[in-house]
C-alpha cells in the first residue's frame, strides 16, 4: 500500500471515524485511556489522520505533534485543530523530522499493520523518545486474521487485502499485514522497548447499542485491536 493511499478516501474514513464503533467508542476511548495523565507531555501521534486522538491529548494539557503520510488526513486535521497545530506530512517507513529524545510519548492508533517492515519505523520511534518514554500503540488483533481466513498459516507474516464500503457509498481496498504475536512483541524487544502492558480493552460503556451486533448485547467486549504500552530502555 502506498504511504499516501489514504488520499482517495480521506473525507470519508475521517467522517466515519467521528462517530464509528471501532474508532470513536472502541479505540480512541482505549487509547486515551492507557495514556493517562498526559499533561505537559511532548507527544507525538504518528500516523495521525484528521487528528482526532491529537485534540483530545491536547485537550488534557499534552502538547502534540501529528505527523501522517497523506497529505489529505493532514489537510483535515489543519482544519480540526486549527492553522498552529504542529503537523507534517511524514511517512513513518522514512527517517523522521524530529531530533532524538523530542518526545516523552508517541502514540500511533491503527498504522503498524499497513506496514510489512517494522524494524525501521520502530527504531525511529525509539529514537525520538526520550529514554523511558511511553510506545503506545494499537493494530489489528492478529487472532481476528485466524478467523476470518481459518486456513490461512497465523505464524507467517503474510499481506492481505480488504474491502471496505463507507456509509456514504465510497468503496476502497486496504493492504494489511498480519503478524504472529511473537513477531510483535519480538520487534519491539529488537527496537529497544520493553512490553509494560498489553490490553484487550472494552469497548465503552457509552457505546449507543444501535451500533452493536446484537450478539454482543450482553458482553463488554469484542476482539478487534490489541493495544501495547512500551518503555523506551
Ligand atoms: C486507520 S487510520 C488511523 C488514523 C488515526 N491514527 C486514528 O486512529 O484516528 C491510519 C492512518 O495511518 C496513515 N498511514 C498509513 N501508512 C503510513 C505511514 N507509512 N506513515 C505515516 N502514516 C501512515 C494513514 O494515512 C491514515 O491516516
Amino acid at each position: 500500500m502506498k504511504a499516501d493511499h489514504y488520499d482517495s478516501f480521506a473525507e470519508s474514513y475521517s467522517t466515519e471515524n467521528e462517530s464509528g464503533l471501532f474508532n470513536a467508542y472502541y479505540e480512541r476511548p482505549a487509547m486515551i485511556d492507557l495514556a493517562g495523565d498526559v499533561d505537559g507531555h511532548r507527544v507525538l501521534d504518528a500516523g495521525c489522520g484528521s487528528g482526532p486522538l491529537f485534540a483530545a491529548l491536547r485537550a488534557k494539557g499534552a502538547i502534540v505533534t501529528g505527523i501522517d503520510a497523506s497529505p489529505a488526513m493532514i489537510k483535515l486535521a489543519r482544519q480540526r485543530l486549527g492553522e498552529n497545530a504542529d503537523l507534517h506530512v511524514a511517512d513513518l517507513s522514512q527517517p523522521l523530522p524530529f531530533p532524538d529524545a523530542a518526545f516523552d510519548d508517541v502514540v500511533v492508533s491503527l498504522v503498524l499493520h499497513y506496514l510489512q517492515d517494522w524494524r525501521a519505523p520502530l527504531t525511529e520511534l525509539r529514537r525520538v523518545l526520550k529514554p523511558g518514554g511511553r510506545l503506545l500503540l494499537s493494530v489489528n488483533h492478529p487472532t481476528v486474521y485466524k478467523v476470518f481466513y481459518p486456513d490461512a498459516d497465523y505464524f507467517a507474516v503474510t499481506q492481505f487485502v480488504e474491502e471496505y464500503t463507507f456509509n456514504d457509498g465510497q468503496s476502497m481496498e486496504l493492504t494489511y499485514w498480519h503478524r504472529p504475536l511473537h513477531a510483535m512483541t519480538d520487534a519491539f524487544t529488537e527496537a529497544g522497548f520493553r512490553v509494560w502492558v498489553i490490553s484487550e480493552p472494552p469497548f465503552s460503556p457509552d457505546t449507543p447499542r444501535r451500533l452493536l451486533e446484537p450478539q454482543f448485547a450482553d458482553r463488554t467486549a469484542f476482539l478487534c485491536f490489541i493495544f501495547f504500552v512500551l518503555e523506551a530502555s
